[in-house]
């Protein structure tokens, strides 16, 4: 990649790259002393309705024919009002780095997926991938990032898992408000996204999600309102699919409800990209239509316009979205630091994606004295997935495409829109090699079973690469593509000491699981996923990652076993396209999702939540639980064995007062020496021990013992203890 060199995109950033106005008595919204609020109100004074109905609806580039000056291929463009200082808005997707959107010269570093920085469960991780995303963003001449997502994961088909954080909302909304954090530390804007229940990718134009309130708040809101709170982020974006009978992005419920009167949050909301279905969504709570060419018509332009004069849509509430959007800008610094081209650096940006790949994977399986591989040890077969090309990634709006990927065909059921399955440019097969040494690893393919059995006999270690790819746009099997479960089953019957590395979507079924030696979840891995996936292999990085998803042993066991309008066919973003006939989707497990759902029925998954082995040991004592207005465990954690790692202890809800359920109420990472101790000490906030009472429309803390479990998992409690907590109702 080249560094230091102008090219065509930072040509196209000096476009937009204004300086800021200075403040003066006739601007004094310039004036950065003054709160984001004040100065909103301020500029707001001097707009008229055309401007303000100006900034409420946003160009999709990529279809706008002729792009004004400095207007890339991306997702999103508001054109600003230069004579009040107010920017263009650049919007770029998504969450997993500056996704290409068709651009040629893109040299942006692609994370890993979401789910695999959910596996990291580290805060730190999520804001320094933010902040380095954020940063390109940035020097590519975007002040948004379309980040933030935080849809549960509740169901394994889901085609976009991939750019969610897993199915516990304290997870995942944890790691998305890091996330956000790290993005907007860049002056620029995140989003979070897609609010709420975009759970699924089949129907997701049309589908009726539904679910009772308190379930709703207790688990994908509960996600959302952590992530808004922890990453205070200028804009969410609403989705396309409706929720309990009104779409998302139409939905007071949701957006005025829950939004503002709950929550409090004073960013704007931006419809996905053509969710919008009337003038209604503005008095829903929507403050701006964005992806304007995907909608029938621009509802946010004139009829918007005609509503204001029609007193359908008050001008006070044009004004109030106006006032939000304005102040986001304010509050997180694209007014006050206006875009500056270049300083791309792709080995450093590179070393955060390789950081965040190398502390998501997750050992599945190991067999004594297999792993870690010896360096220049006995012969390695290395077999499929491409390993040879690179690592797999996900597809979609999110899709990050640096130079030197390879894209092979897309799979059957993928949308026509959508691009193909791209190979970042990190092929484990050379990382293995450079540690292996010279002569010792030989390549095949895959394709032909019985010569990839051949080669794993021939060796002394047989790795082999599995890929699931996936999708926005499209659901998938919880199994891995094409032949290659028959691929691994005839690589582990051929060599005993068979690794098998995954780079997936999430869970996938393992039919060759008692066969294989040892299994790696290393999800897809980003920018420089072979390097990773080699150095935790070799040793020379511990593998830490731990579940952020239960691994089912069957789709018999999910909630759903067969997934809502799976016989509807294709999903089109574009609202003029041909729809499938709504349908509902039925949220029956309410919050009972994942891990959840397992304590409840007592069935066990494949894998539970939580669950990642290391290459030492760890014992757990001395637990110590104390109550009052919430609850604090405290235990020690000790490195029994003999290499150094990371352990993630998660202190667990079993059963309070009122009602027994499973939940996580905490988490920390402790990196040991062999042999070493620490004691670490896990808080409850309130509200992860609280009910939703829809009644009192509160968090109700009911009063009395507390039941926790310490565990290295979410199935094998360790220690056990309980805690009198006070009674209390806590605000929304
Ligand atoms: C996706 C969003 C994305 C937007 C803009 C939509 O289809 O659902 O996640 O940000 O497109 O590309």
């Amino acid at each position: 990649m080249r560094r230091g060199l102008m090219t065509g995109v930072d040509a196209a950033v000096l476009a937009v790259a204004l300086p800021a106005l200075a403040a003066s008595p006739a601007r004094p919204w310039m004036n950065p002393k003054l709160g984001p609020d004040a100065r909103a109100e301020l500029v707001l004074k001097q707009m008229t309705l055309d401007e303000q109905i100006r900034l409420l609806h946003g160009q999709f580039p990529t279809f706008m024919g002729k792009r004004p000056p400095g207007v890339q291929m991306s997702a999103g463009y508001v054109p600003g009002i230069p004579r009040l200082g107010i920017p263009d808005l650049t919007e770029s997707d998504a969450s997993l780095g500056v996704a290409s959107a068709g651009r040629k010269d893109d040299e942006a570093v692609a994370l890993p997926s979401g789910l695999a920085l959910a596996a990291t469960w580290d805060p730190k991780t999520a804001f320094a991938s933010g902040a380095m995303i954020g940063k390109e963003a940035r020097q590519k001449g975007f002040n948004v990032l379309l980040a933030g997502g935080a849809n549960l994961f509740r169901d394994p088909r889901n085609g976009r898992n991939f750019e969610y954080l897993g199915e516990d909302p304290l997870l995942a909304g944890t790691l998305a408000g890091h996330t956000i954090r790290g993005i907007q530390s860049n002056h620029i804007v995140s989003t979070t996204k897609h609010f709420a229940l975009n759970d699924q990718e089949t129907g997701r134009m049309v589908l009726d999600a539904v679910i009772d309130e308190a379930a709703l708040r207790e688990s994908d809101l509960l996600a959302f309102e952590i992530a808004v709170e922890t990453g205070r982020p200028g804009s969410v974006m609403c989705a396309y699919n409706k929720v309990n009978g009104a779409y998302a992005c139409e939905n007071p419920f949701l957006l005025t409800k829950v939004l503002r009167d709950d929550w409090g949050w004073p960013g704007w909301v931006m419809s996905d990209w053509g969710a919008v279905h009337g003038v209604a969504a503005a008095k829903a709570g929507l403050d701006q239509e964005s992806g304007q060419q995907l909608d029938k018509q621009v509802y946010f332009d004139k009829p918007l316009k005609a509503a204001v004069a029609s007193g359908e849509v008050p001008a006070a509430r044009v004004r109030q979205m106006t006032k939000r959007y304005l102040r986001s800008l304010f509050a997180t610094g694209v007014v006050d630091h206006p875009l500056a081209p270049g300083g791309f650096d792709a080995r450093a940006d590179g070393a955060v994606a390789q950081q965040a790949a190398e502390q998501a994977i997750v050992l599945l399986k190991t067999s004594p004295g297999l792993l870690p591989l010896a360096a220049h040890g006995g012969r390695i077969a290395v077999i499929g997935g491409h390993a040879d090309v690179g690592v797999i990634s996900g597809a979609g709006s999110s899709q990050v495409i640096p130079p030197g990927s390879v894209t092979f065909p897309k799979l059957k059921g993928a949308p026509a829109w959508g691009g193909g399955q791209v190979f970042h440019s990190s092929p484990p097969l050379a990382a293995i090699r450079a540690r292996a040494g010279a002569g010792k690893v030989s390549f095949t393919d895959g394709v032909d079973l019985a010569a990839a059995a051949a080669a794993a006999r021939a060796a002394d270690v047989a790795v082999v690469f599995a890929t699931q790819w996936s999708s926005e746009g499209m659901d998938i099997a919880m199994k891995l593509d094409g032949q290659q479960d028959e691929l691994i089953a005839a690589v582990a019957a051929a060599n005993p000491r068979t690794v098998v590395v995954l780079e997936t979507a999430g869970p996938v079924a393992m039919p060759w699981r008692d066969r294989a030696a040892a299994i790696l979840e290393a999800w897809y891995p980003g920018a420089r996923g072979g390097e990773a996936i080699a150095r935790v292999l070799f040793g020379e990085a511990e593998p830490q990652g731990r579940l952020p998803v239960s691994f089912p042993a069957g789709e018999a066991q999910l909630a759903r076993p067969v997934l809502p309008g799976a016989d509807q066919g294709l999903v089109e973003a574009d609202a003029k396209a041909p729809q499938p006939k709504p349908f509902e989707v039925r949220y029956t497990e309410g919050s009972d999702v994942g891990y959840r759902g397992y304590a409840r029925s007592g069935q066990a998954p494949l894998y539970p939540f939580g669950f990642g082995l290391t290459y030492t040991r760890f014992r757990y004592s001395g637990l110590t639980v104390t109550g009052g207005k919430s609850l604090t465990a405290s235990l020690t954690v000790t490195n029994t064995g003999d290499r150094a790692g990371t352990d993630t202890p998660q202190l667990y809800l079993t059963a309070g007062p009122r009602r027994r359920q499973q939940r996580l109420l905490g988490w920390s990472k402790v990196a040991l020496k062999p042999g070493e101790s620490r004691r670490v000490t896990l808080v409850a906030r309130p509200r992860m021990l609280a009910d939703w009472d829809a009644g009192a429309h509160a968090w109700a803390l009911a009063g009395g013992a507390y039941q926790v479990a310490v565990g290295a998992d979410a199935a094998t409690p360790v220690l056990k203890g309980s805690a009198k907590v006070a009674a209390a109702k806590l605000r929304p």
